[in-house]
């Protein structure tokens, strides 16, 4: 049951007016139950099973209820909790002010009532505007960041709102997130926040998943719940998370007379406050403001739910206080839900770069959140079988990352007549065998590159923004030039130059177009390496890893020979290549695998007589590091380890993984393990960070 519009209120009303004492607590014994076990899917296990409207709507039912039959409120009543009961695994902490939740408002109606029910409560003349704070509702998770002498000692997350985990050292590798407070501070300030991942990131990280065969993350808000809650931090370290900062918990002294100013000392601290934050003199204002942001959403980067209005003056909001698990004083201004349903017409299977296939649902188009949606991603396989889809069943989809939508679950009580989808064995462009390895998720095309469908995929890589990037070659024409032959490898493309003609033949082309395209291929003949590596479209090679590579061999041709040599793994150039910091074996079996391959020899040789590579810029020679080999381990307090890392490598270090005979200087930071003890009994010269930091910085 739910009550999103006001004539599904009026019929929730008349439905609960008409109910027995008996019946009422029987829906509230049910409503309990499911409650608790959805709050858990989401809180604790990051794996809804339900919309979060549908959510709202057992709780506004379960409220309702309440309202009508407050005699058999049950002591486990939902009203009662925030969240989920901590997960196992992370040490639990009481927080010293209880993390509360918000109420919600779902229309302009609910708002002005809210900002009526406040003015009664204070007593306000009705000439009195009520200034408020208003926010996007950052569709993240809230952490308690807690600062004493001004130093980040603890990161814990909201878990039931009384206690939640303590998830210092994989918080601690967020970027936003300072160590250290800038400026003045009390004694002991506890900030408050959210932390998610962008819409962007999510996309990659889950093609990236999917590519592993690793889970896949329903939206933004479990990929970063699932990337915070990771027991090893590096891992964490590796997700791109970010923090917007918006409240206050415990704090030894006062630092302002009202949330706007409490948002500007935040900035001054060196927090990120979001910046659609405005203060608003009047409900009417900080509807205008929802209004805003609400036009902005699909622009933005993340995902917002709402618009929080919170009271701005400080004393108000005291005297207002909280009832049960909300503040009085705030409020969240929901957004109509991103969701819809529709009809599943058939499953079309794309290939991929790497011939992965992947199934893309083609739907009876609909609209969501005000676009138009007739595709929708499946991820991969076992999705499809996991959540029982059939071609002709009613789907539940969802705007993920207002991007790529995705079918989130069958609804079950349509299906009828649909056809069970059977996923093909062979690449449905080039019908090789498509092959899925053992422990994998994905099933790939065996045809490499005579599979027409990876080739122009990886064409359209190739020339892709953080690739070679040429100006006025986008996919569409890489896919034209790519039909009608003539463009066939990375190297063709640099040959259009000699092409003039043939290019203003073209139809809408003219000789400015022409030398336009000619100009901006030129323009890429010389060209960063680690652009050129990454452009290559190795599986699991990414921007990061293309410039790693950069670095460590300088030029194609050393990459390409220590390739070779690393085919036998007892070589020291597969030594060599694994010692690489964040190059595992699984990565570097990808790369040679790749560039020992006959034919991407010949594309990457045809590739060097048109380009010339750029070597990363040499790195200082002079710096007490330059030439050691440095690893990492532990907790650092002042820099995060991606900072730690580039600094290091920017002084001519190598930094590696992991400990061996070969290692010149161990950094330990706070809670290191076994890499510490290691480098004890190797006899490896340890420091500690402070005397890393002395070391660089020349103190
Ligand atoms: S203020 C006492 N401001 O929404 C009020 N919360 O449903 C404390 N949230 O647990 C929260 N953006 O995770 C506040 N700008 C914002 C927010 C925000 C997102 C989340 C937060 C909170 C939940 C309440």
């Amino acid at each position: 049951m739910s009550a999103n519009s006001s004539e599904d209120a009026a019929k929730l009303d008349a439905t609960i007016a008409a109910m027995t004492d008996l019946e009422a607590a029987a829906e509230l014994a049910v409503l309990a139950e499911k409650i608790a076990h959805h709050n858990q899917r989401y809180h604790g296990d990051d794996d809804p099973e339900i919309s979060d409207a549908e959510f709202d709507g057992l709780m506004r039912y379960n409220s309702a209820l309440e309202a009508a039959f407050p005699h058999l409120v049950l002591p486990n009543s939902p009203s009662q909790k925030v969240g989920a009961a901590p997960k196992a695994g992370f040490s639990k902490r009481r927080h010293a002010v209880p993390m509360l939740s918000l109420g919600n408002a779902f229309n302009d109606v609910d708002a002005h009532e809210f900002d009526a029910r406040i003015r009664r409560f204070l007593k306000l003349d009705d000439a009195a505007e009520l200034a408020y704070s208003v926010e996007p509702k950052i569709d993240g998770l809230s952490i308690n960041l807690r600062y004493e002498a001004g130093a980040l000692i603890e990161a814990v997350t909201r878990g039931d709102g009384a206690e939640g985990e303590l998830v210092t050292a994989n918080v601690k590798t967020i970027a936003d997130i300072p160590h250290q407070l800038h400026g003045d501070c009390p004694e002991v300030v506890e900030v408050r926040g959210e932390i998610f991942m962008g819409k962007a990131d999510f996309l990659a990280l889950n093609a990236a998943q999917s590519e592993m065969g690793a889970k896949v993350f329903a939206n933004p808000r479990n990929a970063a719940a699932g990337s915070l809650r990771q027991k090893d931090h590096s891992i964490t370290a590796s997700r791109a998370l970010k923090f917007f900062a918006y409240a206050a918990g415990d704090m030894s002294s006062p630092v302002a007379d009202t949330h706007s100013d409490f948002l500007k000392r935040l900035s001054a601290w060196g927090f990120v406050v979001n910046p659609l934050s405005i203060t608003a003199n009047g409900m009417n204002a900080a509807l205008a403001q929802h209004q805003v942001i609400g036009d902005a959403r699909a622009d933005l980067d993340y995902d917002i739910d709402g618009v929080v209005y919170k009271v701005d003056r400080h004393d108000y909001q005291q005297r207002l206080g909280q009832v049960s698990r909300s503040p009085r004083w705030a409020i969240a201004h929901k957004f109509p839900a991103e969701k819809a349903e529709t009809r599943l017409l058939d499953i079309d299977i794309q290939v991929g770069r790497t011939g992965a296939l992947t199934p893309v649902a083609r739907l009876e188009p609909v609209t969501v959140g005000g676009v138009v949606v007739s595709n929708a991603t499946l991820h991969n396989e076992d999705y499809i079988v996991e959540k029982d889809i059939q071609i002709g069943d009613v789907v539940r989809i969802q705007r993920a990352g207002d991007v790529i939508p995705q079918v989130l679950a069958v609804v079950m009580e349509k299906r009828d007549n649909s056809q069970p989808f059977i996923f093909p064995d062979t690449c449905p462009i080039c019908h090789s065998p498509a092959i899925r390895p053992e422990g994998e998720a994905v099933r790939r095309c065996t045809g490499g590159m005579t599979c027409p469908a990876q080739a122009v995929e990886g064409l359209k890589h190739f020339v892709s923004r953080d690739a070679f990037d040429i100006d006025g070659l986008g996919s569409t024409l890489v896919q034209e030039l790519f039909d009608d032959e003539v463009i066939k490898s990375p190297a063709d493309i640099f040959k259009l130059t000699a092409q003039k003609e043939m290019l203003m033949a073209r139809e809408g082309w003219g000789e400015v177009s022409a030398d336009n395209l000619i100009n901006a291929i030129n323009a890429r003949r010389a060209i960063d390496l680690d652009r050129v590596i990454f452009a290559l479209g190795i599986r699991q090679i990414g921007q990061a890893t293309a410039k790693l590579l950069a670095r460590h061999y300088g030029t194609i041709e050393a990459l390409l020979s220590a390739a070779s040599d690393a085919m036998d793994q007892d070589s020291k150039a597969w030594q060599d290549l694994t010692g690489i910091d964040q190059i595992g074996d699984s990565v570097a079996i990808d790369l040679v695998t790749f560039l020992n391959d006959d034919n991407n020899r010949q594309a990457i040789h045809d590739l060097l007589d048109e380009i010339t590579p750029i070597a990363p810029e040499a790195v200082a020679e002079d710096s007490p590091v330059s030439g050691k080999t440095i690893v990492f381990t532990g907790t650092l307090m002042q820099m995060s380890r991606a900072e730690a890392k580039a600094r290091a490598e920017s002084l001519g270090a190598k930094v590696a993984g992991s400990v061996s005979g070969k290692t010149d200087l161990v950094i330990v930071g706070a809670d290191a393990g076994s890499k510490a003890r290691k480098a004890q009994e190797l006899g490896v010269t340890i420091l500690t960070e402070e005397e890393w930091l002395n070391l660089i910085n020349g103190g």
